[in-house]
Formats: C-alpha cells, sequence, structure tokens
C-alpha cells in the first residue's frame, strides 16, 4: 500500500488544471445544459480566498460528474475533474484494496447506502443476464449487524433476503448460517449476493470472509461477496496489512467505502469500486442525453465530493493516513485498557476504533450527557457504542471514564 503525499501548492496546481480543463460556463457558448456555475449572488467567484481554495472553487464551478469515469466514454464538458474521479477509483481499488494490474470501474455515490444498493442491484443484473436467473431465484444474504441499507436494498430490488444470525458476544457469523442458508437452496434459491462487514455500524466487527466462504463453498452454491466497508474500509486496511477482504480474494466483487464518515470528506461522498466489467449491469441505456451513458443510481452529482475525497488522501499520502489510524487507535487501546480494569463488558475489534458497552454498566444519563449511540432507540438499549474519531480527545475520554467511575451501575 502506497501512495505519495502532495504539498499545497502540488494540490491546487492539480485541482486547478483540472478545472480548466472543464467546461467554463463563462467563456464558452453553452446552450444545452440546464445547469451554470453556482448563483453569483450568493456564491460569488471573485472571492480573493479562492485563488488558495480548490474544493470551494470547485463547489463554484459546480462541475456534474454525472455517468461513471472509469469507463470508456464520458461527458467531455467535466472531463478535466472527472479525470480525478477516475485516479481516486483507481488509488482505492489497488492501494486499500490490492487491487493487481487490471482496471477498476466505480464512481463517487451518494454515501455508503448509495453503494451497497448500486452492488446490490448490480450483482443481481449479473445474474439475471448471464444465468437468466428469475428474481425470486437470487437471494440476498447479510448478517444481523449489517447496516440497514441491506434491508433496504433487498425492499427496492425485490430479493429475498437472508440473514445470517451472529454471536452475541463475538459477533461472528454464527455457524447456525449454514443452515439458514442450506434451507434457502433446498427452497429454490439458486443465486446467492452475500454482502459482509469490514466495520458493522454498531460493533465495528468484521467478518471472517475465508471461513465464510470455506462454507459458502462447501454447499456448492453460485455466489459472489460484495464487502461494505462504509466504516471500516478507511480503517482496516490500515491497521491490518494481512486482512483478507481485497481483491486479491477471487469471490469479492465489490466495495463500499465512504469518505464522509472516517476521511472527514464533505457529505456525498460513498464510492463504489467494483471489478472490471461489472458496471455495464447497471447501464441504463435510455440515458440517451448523458455521453457515456448512466451507470449508476444517482444520476447527477457534484465533482466537487470527488475531489475533496481526491485531496485528503493526497494530502496525508498513504504513510500519513496509517500514522492518523494508529493514534486514533493507540487512544481507543487505552479506552478498553481502562473498561476492563473498571470490570466493564464491552465489545471491541483490535484493529476498529468502535468500543461497545454494554448498557447495564453505563448510566442513561451518563449516555446521553456523552452523546453514546444505543442499538436501540425504541426500547431499553442493550449495548451503547462509542466511536473514537478525531474530535474525541484523550481529555474527553477521561472525562468519561471519571463519570463512568462515579457512576458504574452494574
Ligand atoms: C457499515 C455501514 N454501511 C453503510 C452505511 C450507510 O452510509 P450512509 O449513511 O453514508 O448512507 C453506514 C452508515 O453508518 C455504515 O455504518
Amino acid at each position: 500500500m502506497y501512495w505519495e503525499s502532495y504539498n499545497h501548492s502540488k494540490i491546487k496546481k492539480v485541482i486547478f488544471n483540472a478545472l480548466e480543463q472543464n467546461l467554463d460556463y463563462r467563456h464558452k457558448p453553452v446552450l444545452g445544459l440546464p445547469a451554470s456555475y453556482l448563483d453569483t449572488e450568493v456564491f460569488y467567484h471573485d472571492a480573493p480566498f479562492l485563488k488558495d481554495a480548490p474544493f470551494l472553487s470547485a463547489m463554484i464551478a459546480n462541475p456534474n460528474h454525472i455517468g461513471c469515469h472509469t469507463l470508456n466514454e464520458s461527458e467531455t464538458a467535466f472531463e478535466g475533474t472527472q479525470k480525478i474521479e477516475a485516479e481516486l477509483i483507481d488509488l482505492c481499488a489497488k492501494e486499500i484494496f490490492k487491487g493487481d494490474e487490471n482496471h477498476y470501474d466505480g464512481y463517487v455515490a451518494s454515501g455508503g447506502t448509495e453503494a451497497n444498493i448500486q452492488a446490490i442491484w448490480i450483482l443481481k443484473r449479473y445474474y439475471e443476464q448471464e444465468y437468466n436467473a428469475k428474481a425470486d431465484e437470487i437471494a440476498l444474504i447479510y448478517t444481523e449487524d449489517a447496516h440497514y441499507s441491506m434491508p433496504k436494498a433487498g425492499s427496492l430490488l425485490s430479493l429475498e433476503r437472508i440473514v445470517l444470525p451472529v454471536d452475541k458476544e463475538t459477533r461472528a457469523i454464527s455457524t447456525q448460517s449454514i443452515e439458514v442458508v442450506e434451507q434457502a437452496k433446498k427452497a429454490g434459491k439458486k443465486y446467492f449476493i452475500v454482502v459482509l462487514n469490514m466495520g458493522t455500524t454498531m460493533f465495528g466487527s468484521v467478518d471472517d470472509v475465508e471461513e465464510v466462504t470455506n462454507w459458502l463453498d462447501n454447499l456448492t452454491l453460485n455466489y459472489k461477496i460484495h464487502i461494505d466497508g462504509a466504516f471500516g474500509g478507511y480503517i482496516y486496511p490500515f491497521a491490518n496489512p494481512d486482512s483478507k477482504m481485497t481483491f486479491q480474494h477471487p469471490k469479492i466483487n465489490s466495495f463500499t467505502l465512504d469518505g464522509h464518515k472516517m476521511l472527514q470528506s464533505p457529505y456525498g461522498t460513498g464510492i463504489y469500486i467494483t471489478r472490471e466489467g461489472y458496471m455495464d449491469y447497471a447501464l441504463t441505456e435510455e440515458a440517451n442525453y448523458v455521453k457515456g451513458k448512466d451507470y449508476t443510481l444517482i444520476g447527477s452529482r457534484s465533482g466537487a465530493n470527488a475531489i475533496a475525497v481526491w485531496m485528503i488522501m493526497r494530502t496525508y499520502g498513504s504513510e500519513g493516513w496509517k500514522m492518523k489510524i494508529n493514534r486514533l487507535l493507540d487512544k481507543t487501546q487505552r479506552l478498553c485498557d481502562q473498561l476492563n480494569e473498571m470490570g466493564i463488558e464491552f465489545y471491541h475489534h483490535p484493529y476498529m476504533n468502535i468500543v461497545t458497552i454494554k448498557s447495564n454498566y453505563i448510566d442513561p444519563r451518563v449516555a446521553k450527557d456523552f452523546m453514546l449511540v444505543p442499538d436501540t432507540h425504541d426500547a431499553h438499549p442493550k449495548w451503547y457504542k462509542i466511536v473514537v474519531m478525531d474530535h474525541v480527545t484523550q481529555g474527553l475520554l477521561d472525562r468519561f471514564i471519571s463519570e463512568l467511575r462515579s457512576q458504574v451501575v452494574a
């Protein structure tokens, strides 16, 4: 894993060059596009600070990245910034997920939800087109700790959902899952879209891809795997160089990453990445007015979002990002050590920055004061989670621990 870190002046040069290659509504005779630069009354383009602010300049220029820019043909009006998006997808596929010299496709989606739905949609179309599968022969498999975008996708795409139970302490996929899937096979399901987690929302748990593929292979199933790394994608592969969730695994077809979580990029920076050839299954032929047609769920989307993610990754470089992740993990470990000393039970995956504490150890008032997130807002929560993000300082954690020391209720 390696990508170079760029200084501010290099970043500025790359982005402003890209913006220059884009269509400029001020200087080109643009009669046909239903769009323009941002409203000049509110977002004036001659603000002096803009010359040092490549992201804000991109926002104001307002490039539309409709379509998919890792494929051959795209809308030419914004090809400068589209190239940056293509570089970003390649960087993520090869450096984060160990892709080889092959080509990978993908795009910057509205968020993790869209990226997951896109992945499931593509695999559904793959089975329909390659195997003539009917929707009721395809099942969507995910774990009970998976994000709610999976049931959302199942509902949207009319796929039967198979929810794999997990062990309540280790959060590992339980062996009962094998029977659940076997039953579905007996009931006539022939094709399986399997979503595994690289960091679940509530626990940060990471599924064991080798174990799951072993038992899926033993059942002789026709399946493909999508990895939901919306939360963990920018942390787990950096913390665990031996991660098995990579493009080196032949069954893994695609990944979701989410810039607007760990990377602290603006909302609207989910990322979908897949192996070459799969984007084609999401082609919407009828997108005739878009050059190169559309392969994404979203339609129009801001090119500034791709630039934001690219800028953050390029500012840190791979080594800088690893250092940042290690600092967060050290802080997380220190919190875990203190909880252990106090005899408080919790779940923590060693390569993740989430600590999920059993609710009986936390006074609900403390949970509220420190804005811990419960596993449910409806009934009595069983768990509260802490996510050690950039703003979670050691001082804040110390305050939380001293509050816990005086108010442990278990
Ligand atoms: C594991 C996981 N997947 C998907 C998502 C959905 O991401 P978004 O809210 O960006 O749509 C989340 C959000 O928390 C998540 O934690």
